[in-house]
């Protein structure tokens, strides 16, 4: 791959780090740099730094790190050049037309094809003499034409390989199939179509694309494979990532996003012109869900089923919610129904009162508080103060604190002051479990850095030196001369090390100085995150070029001291020239 440097210096030019970034992530300055949290592991204090000066970002809880290009890649799910080309276009930079290898683009591209051609076969599957029991049963659960036109509904053959058949006809292998997950390989090696006699959801992303599809057995024929089947993680799909229903909503959710159970739940209320629901895909909600969601809407109305799981669903849901800057409300739909039966039974007028009654979160959590506790005794009232001092010791909210307090004074008799207390009494218990979170986040980072480098138990002293000298040739290139008049690069003792340096050599060779793009394609993201560390820790000082030197001379040593101890030892005369090396290595340290 070969996009010219200059290009990528201009895609970073016009796309600022900070602007880029807060578009995912509410910053919060911090002396030079920015904080906030990250939107790549789930945590509740900051530990996701960027640094403006720089163009880069490191989180201190998880490890990865990178440049805006990184960043890009990580949050929208593409791959190094994909990142680049969605920057360019954002920011209007023509890219050089070839030159650069685009397979991982192809490849996807080819799985687009899959999606679209297989999406079209089940269509008109569900619209065949031959689909008609699925036509039936899609509009005997009340769903017009047009909407089943609108969603590309479809019927997936009673057959084990109508589907490759169909593809093979159009040209696609059957390795590509596989990849798209539309086909699987049986035991004795043959291929069959995964998706037989089910009604077809196809599952579209925010640009359009078929990604998966979703696959419900008729009532009654659940037993093989379950009542819904669906896509596994491919090159364009991951379900954690996508919601259904996301590509119809994301035009009409300014103000609010209704975040519901299932496809079908979606569907009807699309149909009873609520067109803003979305639904995840047969998993927990996810941070990255919420990361999407918080990019189109203010709001999120959680209507989740009114069953313990349900309830379950929406305390880890709100939970997940707390930090991201939305707005959320709960709605509890009565009778154990779901959306979707709810607005068949009562119609669309009696689901928008539903809706308007939605109450905050903090509301539904006292609601759910009082649930099994005698409210009439003084020890059920105690109880209930107490679990909901704790549940408003949550809100950061010093007003919605004041209201809520006000209201249960009244309701329960109890003075202002013994309840703001207690309040006070959690939120102080909260900030030491928080803090101590944090402490836990940076000492136990995703990667640690013998995850990164695996050869640093080799020699920790060494390692300790290879850094500091990445960390000053990273930040003060003036010195990269200097290095590499004094250390061949294979005198690194790590690999990950040497390739770092090899790089920063390479570049300078090319008179371009030690930015994060130079590695963002030969190194995985933990290491690109190993990096911006490096990067950005600031531990020279002002006497760079001493301590560059002590580094380089400790590097040396312990080069000498390795080979020493692995090497032949029975050869004497090596023994005495290794011996020198060191003797001299010493003196030369020491003028
Ligand atoms: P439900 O069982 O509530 O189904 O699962 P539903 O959406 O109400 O469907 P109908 O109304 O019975 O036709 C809710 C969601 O959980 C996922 C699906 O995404 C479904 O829409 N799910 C459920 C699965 O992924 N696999 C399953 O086996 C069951
Ligand atoms: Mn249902």
């Amino acid at each position: 791959m070969a996009i010219p440097h200059e290009v990528i210096e201009e895609i970073k030019y016009r796309n600022d780090i900070e602007n880029t970034i807060s578009q995912y992530v509410t910053l919060k300055r911090r002396g030079k740099n920015l904080v906030g949290l990250c939107p790549f592991h789930s945590e509740k204090t900051p530990s996701f730094t960027v640094y403006p000066e720089n163009g880069s970002f490191y989180c201190f809880g998880c490890g990865v790190g990178g440049d805006v290009i990184t960043f890009t890649g990580l949050i929208e799910n593409l791959d190094y050049i994909e990142s680049v080309k969605l920057l360019a276009e954002r920011s209007g930079v023509t890219l050089p037309q070839d030159g650069y290898d685009d397979s991982m683009q192809k490849l996807k591209n080819r799985i687009y094809d899959i999606n679209r051609e297989t999406a079209k076969f089940f269509h008109e599957h569900l619209m065949s003499e031959q689909g008609k029991w699925a036509l039936q049963y899609l509009l005997g659960r009340g769903l017009t034409l047009k909407t089943i036109k609108q969603f590309g509904l479809g019927a997936a053959p009673d057959s084990w390989d109508s589907l490759i058949n169909r593809l093979k006809e159009k040209g696609f292998t059957i390795n590509e199939m596989i990849t798209a997950n539309v086909i699987g390989k049986s035991q004795r090696g043959t291929y069959y179509d995964r998706f037989r006699k089910r009604v077809m959801f196809p599952i579209i992303n925010i640009r359009g694309n078929v990604v998966g599809f979703s696959g419900r057995a008729m009532p009654g024929e659940d037993k093989m494979g379950g009542k819904y089947v669906n896509t596994s993680d491919t090159p364009v799909y991951k379900k954690s990532e996508n919601l259904f229903g996301i590509n119809y909503a994301k035009n009409n959710c300014s103000e609010q996003i209704i975040l519901v159970e299932g496809n079908m739940d979606v569907i009807s209320l699309h149909q009873a012109g609520f067109n803003n629901a979305v639904a995840p895909l047969g998993t927990a909600f996810t941070p990255e869900q919420v990361n999407l969601i918080a990019r189109y809407t203010k709001e999120i109305v959680l209507m989740l089923d009114a069953d313990a799981a349900g309830q379950k669903a929406i305390r880890r849901a709100s939970q997940l919610l707390e930090n991201s800057g939305l707005n959320v409300r709960v709605v509890v739909i009565p009778n154990g129904k779901d959306p979707d039966e709810f607005i068949k039974k009562n119609g669309p007028d009696r689901f928008k009162a539903l809706l308007e009654g939605a109450v905050s979160d903090i509301e539904y959590k006292l609601l759910m508080a009082a649930d099994g506790l005698m409210l009439d005794t003084d020890d059920g009232k105690l109880k209930y103060l107490g679990a909901a001092a704790q549940i408003l010791s949550t809100t950061d909210d010093v007003m919605t604190r004041d209201i809520y307090i006000g209201r249960l004074c009244e309701k329960y008799g109890v003075s202002r002051t013994a309840l703001t207390a207690k309040v006070e009494e959690y939120r102080k218990q909260n900030r030491r479990r928080e803090q101590k979170q944090v402490i836990n986040d940076v000492i136990r980072p995703k990667y640690t850095k013998d995850d990164i480098n695996p050869e640093r138990r080799k020699s920790v002293k060494g390692v300790a030196a290879e850094e500091m000298l990445l960390s000053i040739l990273l930040q003060h290139p003036d010195y990269i001369d200097y290095a590499k008049e004094n250390l061949a690069r294979d005198k690194m003792l790590t690999d990950l090390n040497r390739r770092i340096y090899t790089c920063i050599l390479e570049a300078h060779e090319d008179s371009i100085s030690p930015d994060i793009s130079i590695f963002a394609q030969s190194f995985t993201a933990a290491e690109v995150g190993y990096i911006v560390s490096l990067q950005n820790s600031n531990k020279a000082g002002n006497i760079v070029k001493t301590v560059l030197k002590d580094c380089i001379k400790v590097i040396l040593e312990e080069n000498t001291l390795l080979n020493f101890s692995s090497g032949d030892d029975e050869n004497v005369e090596d023994w005495a020239s290794k011996l020198q090396e060191i003797i001299n290595i010493k003196q030369k340290g020491n003028e």
